[in-house]
């Protein structure tokens, strides 16, 4: 079902949000729990006692292997965060990445961290607009969208970047959020907060393929793997996040049990 009821984000406000969350003095302990990765865990099984700081590792390690990149290579990875991904990019394939997040605080935070990880010769960091790279036609080998789309204005618009910036061969691996199977007619309320308070909108599933296919991206891949992340990270997040003892804007526990909201890891390829 597409998503009729939500604004669309802006790209400003998306970066004031990501800029605000860097500026409470509590976050940057609680993303050393996340391993400095902003993104859902994977669990294999869901059922293991993985915590939530390998489990986001390993959502980047099945981006990664989709990626196919060595030393060689240049990968963009599209809406950063504070680099966690590219790092863990760097040190396991040798490849250069450049990230780009429209939170300037994030930009500074990546550059620093990845400095201090040893990375910063190869993992680089800068301010920029994922609906318009600031980047030359064919300038990667491979592009990663790791949980950045959802905050976009137009994810056909940012498809279409990404395969121009891809060289011919070049590979584009993402995740998205999605609505699964409504079991009433309108989006579950608590899915919509959800979406309000974090600038996001749901994906349409059913016009993901035909997407990709207009931008001139071959798809190789489209997995469902809500089973393996949604319910426990909000579980794990929670838990984190509330032993903060601080009020926040949206309360997790509201989506437990709701099995409607989903997650999809696509792979592409360009012609
Ligand atoms: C949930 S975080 C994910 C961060 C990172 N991919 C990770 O997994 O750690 C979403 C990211 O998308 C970025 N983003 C959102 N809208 C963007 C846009 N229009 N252009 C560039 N980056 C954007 C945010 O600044 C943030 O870095």
């Amino acid at each position: 079902m597409s998503d009729t009821t939500l604004s669309v984000p802006v790209p400003e406000e998306v970066g004031k949000l990501y800029d605000q969350i860097l500026k409470d003095e509590h976050t940057y302990e609680q993303f050393e729990k996340f391993n400095h990765q902003l993104h859902i865990g994977y669990w294999d099984d869901p059922t293991s006692d993985v915590p939530m700081r390998e489990a986001v590792v390993r959502l980047t390690e099945l981006m990664v292997e989709r990626l196919r990149v060595d030393v060689e290579d240049r990968v963009l990875d599209l809406g950063c965060g504070i680099g966690g991904p590219a790092t863990q990019i760097v040190r396991t394939t040798g490849a250069r990445v450049v990230g780009v997040s429209i939170s300037e605080e994030q930009v500074k935070l990546a550059t620093r961290l990845a400095t201090e990880a040893g990375v910063g010769d190869r993992a680089t960091f800068q301010r920029a607009d994922a609906m318009r790279l600031p980047f030359e036609d064919e300038s990667f080998d491979a592009v990663m969208a790791l949980e950045s789309i959802l905050h976009m204005p137009s994810r056909e618009q940012v498809l279409s970047e990404a395969r121009r910036v891809l060289r011919p061969g070049g590979r584009l691996v993402l995740t998205d959020f999605f609505e699964r199977a409504p079991h009433t007619p309108g989006m579950h309320p608590a899915i919509e907060g959800f979406c309000r308070t974090a600038m996001t909108t749901m994906a349409d599933v059913d016009d993901y393929v035909p997407m990709l296919h207009r931008v001139g991206l071959r798809v190789r891949e489209l997995l469902d793997i809500t089973e393996q992340t949604m319910e426990r990270t909000w579980r794990e997040t929670l838990e984190i996040v509330s032993q903060n003892d601080r009020p926040v804007d949206f309360d997790l526990a509201e989506l437990f049990g709701v099995d409607e909201f989903g997650c999809l890891l696509v792979a592409a390829d360009r012609p």
